[in-house]
């Protein structure tokens, strides 16, 4: 991965230095909540510190805190299970369905309890959930449906971009993301009286231009600094470049690697889009050793690759959150590598990789 930076984020980011405008009361944060929300086709912005904060905040605001519970799948990167353990709730891991890499319709029926108050949807690696039936779980359960959509800016479903279809959806700038601000976040919530009430949290607990020092509730720190979002702001002129390249380079590896019966392909939804956002495939018959000598192989020849993100069930902080199996989360997990993608890759920079990946990859089964 790397970050795309030209001229139009350094005239900002001076802009901000020049004007001494640097904290979240500049300009740019609020042009840059708009100019997001503008993009995924509506919705309430607002940004924060980080993708992590993101989720604290977005799940605070929405009441959720200590006894309740919020369902989690057990593949995905663990900022989304730190989260919910750090606002003082209770996390339920369920598996994910094998097909699809994403959180299991039949495992959030079976984890469902009288506590339950939001299931934490993760669009990981780009991939949609199942967000029809999700949804209707939601509704029919009266609890809410946070998206986690730090991997998947600019994924789609039903031809929409992601981010306003549950109650609120979270966003990641982090550098490696689709568009970044060095370190940052975003939610988009659905209903104002929620946005209103984050906005008072973010800063503190304290009401919106209060001078006096007043605190309505506890609260956090997560303001994004106006030079964060001067870089965001710009970085959102150029999304749909970064998104039309990086479709690219997941159709190139698609073509090679789609003749090779062993190599498991993401899985590809009707009705969603990637956003193209981690290129990710699954080789069926290898086991974990063996999965991690081919990354160490493939760093031998100058390619920086990734294994999946390792199972929540198999790691000692979040181990008491997880009961019964998770064969799916495993397999994919354990048998899953990322490769290079960056949307910058030339064509002959992919052919090495796809080259020595297939090559390493003989050698070692
Ligand atoms: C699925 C998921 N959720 C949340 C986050 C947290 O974002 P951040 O690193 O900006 O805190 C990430 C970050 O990579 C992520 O991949």
């Amino acid at each position: 991965m790397q970050p795309f930076i030209d001229k139009s984020e350094i005239k900002n980011v001076l802009n901000c230095l020049q004007t001494g405008w640097l904290s979240s009361k500049g300009v740019y944060v609020k042009k840059f909540e708009q100019k997001f929300t503008n993009f995924i086709g509506g919705g309430y912005g607002v940004a924060v510190t980080n993708g992590t904060a993101a989720l604290e905040l977005a799940l605070t605001s929405l009441g959720i805190g200590k006894g309740d519970e919020v369902i989690v799948p057990n593949f995905t990167f663990g900022a989304s299970i730190n989260a919910v353990i750090n606002i003082g709730a209770k996390p339920v891991v369920a598996d994910i369905d094998e097909k699809t890499w994403t959180i299991s319709i039949k495992e959030i029926n079976s984890k469902m309890s009288r506590k339950t108050k939001a299931i934490l949807a993760v669009h990981i690696y780009g991939l949609v959930c199942d967000l029809k039936n999700i949804s209707k779980i939601a509704k029919k359960n009266k609890i809410f449906l946070v998206e986690d959509c730090a991997e998947a800016l600019g994924s789609k479903f039903n031809k929409k971009y992601i981010g306003n279809y549950g109650d609120c959806s979270t966003f990641s700038f982090y550098p490696n993301k689709t568009i970044t601000t060095g370190e940052g976040g975003m939610i988009v919530f659905k209903k104002k009286n929620v946005y209103e009430k984050s906005l008072i949290l973010r800063n503190q607990g304290r009401e919106i231009n209060d001078t006096f020092f007043i605190h309505k509730y506890r609260g956090f720190n997560f303001r994004m600094s106006n030079i964060q979002a001067a870089i965001g702001y710009a970085q959102m002129f150029k999304i749909k470049k970064f998104l039309n390249l990086r479709k690219k380079i997941f159709k190139f590896y698609n073509k090679v690697f789609k003749k090779y019966n062993f190599i498991g392909l993401m899985p590809d939804k009707k009705n969603t889009q990637n956003s193209g956002w981690l290129y990710t495939i699954k080789i069926k018959n290898i086991n974990h050793n063996k999965r991690n000598q081919l990354i160490q192989k493939l760093k031998d020849k100058g390619i920086e690759a990734r294994p999946a993100f390792y199972p929540l069930n198999k790691m000692k902080p979040f181990k008491k959150y997880c009961k019964g199996e998770y064969e799916a989360s495993e397999n994919v997990s354990l048998k899953s590598i990322s490769l290079p993608s960056s949307p910058f890759l030339l064509k002959k920079e992919l052919n090495y990789i796809t080259k020595t990946f297939l090559e390493e990859i003989n050698k070692i089964n």
